[in-house]
């Protein structure tokens, strides 16, 4: 049944029945209560099916086998995808103090990612967050689908002022939505905004039970309920033999920001990816507001080769060496801080340099930008390969003897920094000019020195 423009809906057996088809209604408008398919089931019996199933949401539905994750939940943004990737069927945290950029960053992702359901849990925040999900995203086109993002997306709204008991079932129901399309063969992704609210819901149950509170006053089972939670996730065979994921995004707000709270702790136990959000960087306009020594993900590894055979055999290896210039500039700080920048020798200015182009030119993204809100991988990978070879000719000019003073004369850091809103995403052509600028930066300075 055609659901919306984009999802297929399938009647499906349920996981615990088994038997004959006898009889399947001829095409025509049914309503979701009306049996479509009669079962004969192996005990005589006869059963209807009908376009919903009932299901346990605590409950995990079966599958017939887990793989290994391998392949990208590709969501159009850079820190995500070539910094720390996500992958299909993985799990993921947004840990962040208030006003960070977990709900920007969860809308990001279900926007952009190309998952084909979303679900959107809002799990105790702000009403108006989803209203404004309802609205943006019955005018925003899937840009692989070319439908209204709209009809890939599922919301469960238990926003602050509902019911606390509706919202320790909410993650679960949604979990569970979740599974039912995996079971069709969908790759699904969960938000989850955020878990934080839903531990605490957790608390206030567990209280009123006069259960015995542990760390906090959360209960005891607090972990294992996490782990519970985010075990769900995965990329599976279906027991139909169809191929679907589970992803999940959670996101955890601890108060003031203290990530050594017992709900961003645990979770931190049983996600692969964590994307730290940071208040000092928020609070700079730095966004998305991730930041690159505090986060990780453990899929780098294992989703290394499908970046080197869908965009480039170089990826992981220029996002590797993005990452040391980053970790060398925040060691080279730690000296800046103590005596200034001005004693440095060239080349480790240059690192702070690059770093900078690496911080204002790659990993800061405007969501409110036309272009940058969703970058393809493509433009990903070509924006490093050119503030990587801007690193390369630079560093040759300086070990010749130029000082940095000379080089940073030149705008051509600043034309690195902007290829962001310079490039259009249709146009990867326009990195050779790029490339060529720097050659003809390179020159003039060999020239001026001659
Ligand atoms: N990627 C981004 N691009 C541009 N602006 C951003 C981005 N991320 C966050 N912001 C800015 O930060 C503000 C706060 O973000 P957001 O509401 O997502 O924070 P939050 O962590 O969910 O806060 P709360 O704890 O209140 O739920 C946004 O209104 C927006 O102005
Ligand atoms: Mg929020």
């Amino acid at each position: 049944m055609q659901e919306t423009r984009a999802i297929v809906h399938k009647v499906m057996v349920p996981p615990d029945t088994e038997g004959y088809v006898l009889d399947v209604v001829s095409d025509g408008m049914y309503t979701i209560d009306e049996p479509l398919v009669t079962l004969q089931l192996l005990d005589g019996t006869e059963k209807k099916l009908t376009m919903t199933q009932k299901w346990p949401i605590r409950i995990p539905r079966p599958t017939a086998k887990r793989f290994p994750a391998v392949k990208p939940l590709i969501t159009g943004q850079r820190i995500l995808d070539t910094m720390f990737p996500l992958a299909k069927g993985g799990t993921a945290a947004i840990p962040g103090g208030f006003g960070t950029g977990k709900t920007m960053t969860q809308h990001q992702v279900a926007k952009w990612s190309d998952a084909d359901v979303i679900i959107y849990i809002g799990c105790g925040e702000r009403g108006n967050e989803m209203t404004q999900v309802l609205e943006e995203f019955s005018q925003l086109i899937d840009p692989r689908s070319g439908n209204p993002l709209m009809d890939r997306t599922t919301l469960i709204a238990n926003t602050s002022n509902m019911p606390v008991a509706a919202r320790e079932a909410s993650l679960y129901s949604g979990l569970t939505l979740a599974e039912y399309y995996r079971d069709m063969g969908y790759h699904v992704a969960i938000m989850a905004d955020s878990t934080s609210r839903w531990a605490e819901a957790l608390r206030e149950l567990s209280g009123r039970l006069e259960e015995m509170p542990a760390e906090e006053g959360f209960p005891a089972y607090l972990a294992s309920r996490l782990s519970a939670f985010y075990e769900r996730a995965g990329m599976m065979q279906n027991l139909n033999g169809t191929e679907g994921s589970v992803t999940i995004i959670g996101a955890v707000s601890p108060q003031g920001g203290d990530f050594s709270e017992p709900v961003t702790q645990n979770t931190k136990r049983f996600v692969r990816c964590f994307w730290g959000l940071d208040k000092s960087l928020s609070y700079a306009r730095h966004f998305p507001a991730i930041h690159w020594l505090t986060s990780y993900s453990e899929y780098v590894n294992d989703l290394a080769p499908w970046y080197m055979d869908h965009v480039d055999k170089k990826f992981v290896d220029n996002r590797n060496r993005l990452m040391a210039i980053l970790t060398q500039e925040s060691s080279l700080m730690e000296i800046v801080k103590l005596i200034g920048a001005d004693v440095l020798p060239d080349d480790q200015k240059l690192v702070l340099e690059i770093a900078k182009v690496i911080r204002v030119g790659f990993l800061q993204q405007n969501a409110f930008h036309k272009d940058d809100t969703c970058v393809p991988l493509e433009k990903q990978f070509k924006m490093m390969e050119v503030i990587l070879y801007l690193y390369k000719r630079s560093r040759t000019l300086i070990s010749m003897g130029m000082p940095m003073s000379i080089l940073k004369e030149e705008d051509i850091f600043d034309k690195v920094i902007s290829i962001k809103y310079d490039v259009p995403n249709d146009k990867p052509q326009m990195f050779k000019e790029y490339m060529k600028m720097i050659d003809e930066f390179y020159n003039r300075v060999m020239e001026r020195n001659a």
